[in-house]
This record gives structure tokens, sequence and C-alpha cells, in this order.
């Protein structure tokens, strides 16, 4: 049994030993580069869209979910997303501080008129 045990040791440091060896090798030869990729990721409405308030918008808005998802909703007056704001706030616990209510009030506003 030692005798096996001594060969499989042998075979695994061999094995180790000719990795490494054909690494230096392709190391030697230049054939181990590693080089930058320029990726262009598509625009998408990930963010809100410029516009005062839209900084606080995509501060406090974007944590949980995409601006699409509030984008997307039915119209609603300043007191309907003052309330929804503050539903966020009460019930999802978002950190929007609360001098912050109607400006993006106000901002969702002027997005949905110009839907
Ligand atoms: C802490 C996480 C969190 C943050 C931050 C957050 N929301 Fe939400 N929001 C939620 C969850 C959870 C839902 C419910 C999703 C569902 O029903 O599938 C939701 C749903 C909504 C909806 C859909 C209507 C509804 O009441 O379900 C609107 C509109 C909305 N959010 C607007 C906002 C706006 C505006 C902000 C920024 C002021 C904001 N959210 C920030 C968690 C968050």
């Amino acid at each position: 049994m030692p005798k096996q045990r001594l060969s499989i040791a042998l075979a695994i440091a061999v094995a180790i030993a000719s990795v490494a060896l054909s690494v230096i090798a392709d190391t030697a030869k230049g054939e181990f580069v590693l080089k930058t990729v320029k990726v262009d990721l598509p625009v998408g409405d990930r963010l809100f869209p410029p516009g005062p308030g839209a900084e606080a918008a995509n501060l406090y808005c974007l944590i949980c979910h995409s601006a699409g998802m509030v984008r997307t909703q039915p119209a609603m007056t300043r007191s309907g997303w003052e309330a929804e704001i503050n539903k966020m706030r009460n019930a999802y616990g978002a950190p929007v501080p609360e001098d912050q209510v109607t400006t993006i009030a106000s901002y969702l506003l002027t997005l949905q008129a110009g839907k």
C-alpha cells in the first residue's frame, strides 16, 4: 500500500510540475498576455432623465427598483406622488430625507406631464 501511495504522489507531483512548466514556457513565448477590452453597454432607462430633481430621484428611488418601474405607473396628482414617496419611506424604509419629498414629487409630476 505505501508503495502505491508513493507512486500516486509522484504522479501528482509530475502533473503539477508539467503544468507549471508549460505556464512558464507560454509566458516566455509571450502567449500569456492580459489585454483590456472596451465594452459599450447599451444605454437604457436605468436612470431618470435629467431635470430639476432628477439627481434626488436617481439617488433615492433606484435603490430597490428601476426608474421604469416608477415611470410606468398611472399619472398621479402631487399629493398622490407625495403619498407614494412617503409609502416608500415608511413601509419599505427608503432612506429619502423628508425635505426631498416635495422635490422628487415635483420632478415626477413634470416627468408624467412630458409623457
Ligand atoms: C427601500 C426600497 C425602496 C426604495 C428606496 C424605493 N422604493 Fe418604490 N417600491 C419599493 C417596493 C418594495 C415596491 C413594491 C413593489 C411591488 O409591489 O412589486 C415599490 C413600488 C413602487 C411604485 C409602484 C406603486 C406601488 O406603490 O407599489 C412606485 C411608483 C414607487 N415604488 C416609487 C418610488 C419612488 C418615487 C422612490 C424614491 C422616492 C422609491 N419608490 C424608492 C421599494 C422601494
